[in-house]
């Protein structure tokens, strides 16, 4: 399976992600992710994309194309691949055909999860995440077993720095200039599937396998 997974902040790329890469045995690629463990490890790269990320800003293509680039030079890739959160504009998406045409891959879908910004500032202004491994819960929708404290690891659990409710908005906004348009340009390409991301987070994993599978 080659899918990238598309959707506002907060629609839930990154759980679903997680579901998905395991039933499809395919590596999970984040460029936020990504991102993120570059500024733990307090990398260039990491310092570049924080004055970015704190924002709510895009990174620049230059830089994010390149990091791509590179993550598909890796031989995991060809087993399948779930993108999550790259492209986010067209250049980019532009930029993902050529690196996929050079390794001689191709897409098989894109799955779009649609939910309302109402639903999306919920779920964003609760959102905890974990600083050693990255995984992702919710004070409310998916409490971790001892608060703050990750099930996965054992590490500690923080708030994202873009997850205050100013830098959500902006990132709402960026979202429908720049990275919408992706949908129409996947859909005239005809791998473009569409699902509702209200639910469970196990009903819209079964939803989107049978979706993924037809
Ligand atoms: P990125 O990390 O990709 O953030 P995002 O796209 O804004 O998406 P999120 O991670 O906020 O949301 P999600 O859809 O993954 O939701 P999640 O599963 O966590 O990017 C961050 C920044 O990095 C960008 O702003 C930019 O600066 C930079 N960047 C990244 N990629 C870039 C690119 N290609 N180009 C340029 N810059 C780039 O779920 C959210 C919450 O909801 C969680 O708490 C979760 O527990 C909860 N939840 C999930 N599902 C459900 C459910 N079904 N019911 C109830 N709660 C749920
Ligand atoms: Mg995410
Ligand atoms: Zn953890």
């Amino acid at each position: 399976m080659r899918l990238i997974l598309v959707g506002p902040p907060g629609a839930g790329k990154g759980t679903q992600a997680v579901q998905l890469a395991k039933h499809f045995g395919i590596p999970h690629i984040s460029t936020g992710d990504i991102f993120r463990s570059n500024l733990k490890a307090e990398t260039e790269l990491g310092k570049l994309a924080k004055s970015f990320m704190d924002k709510g800003e895009l990174v620049p293509d230059s830089v994010t194309n390149e990091m791509v680039r590179d993550r598909f030079k890796q031989a995991d890739v060809k087993k399948g691949f779930l993108l999550d959160g790259f492209p986010r504009n067209i250049a980019q998406a532009d930029e993902l055909s050529r690196i996929l045409q050079e390794v001689n891959l191709n897409l098989d879908a894109v799955l779009e999860l649609q939910i309302a910004d109402a639903e999306i500032v919920r779920r964003l202004s609760g959102r905890r995440t974990c600083k050693e491994c990255g995984a992702i819960f919710h004070q409310e929708f998916e409490p971790s077993k001892q608060k703050d404290v990750c099930d996965k690891c054992g590490g500690s659990l923080y708030q994202r720095e873009d997850d205050k409710e100013s830098v959500i908005i902006h990132r709402l906004a960026i979202y429908a200039q720049q990275t919408k348009p992706i949908i129409d340009y996947y859909r005239t390409k005809g791998v473009l599937k569409q699902m509702s991301a209200v639910g469970t987070v196990s009903q819209i994993s079964a939803d989107a396998i049978s979706l993924l599978s037809k």
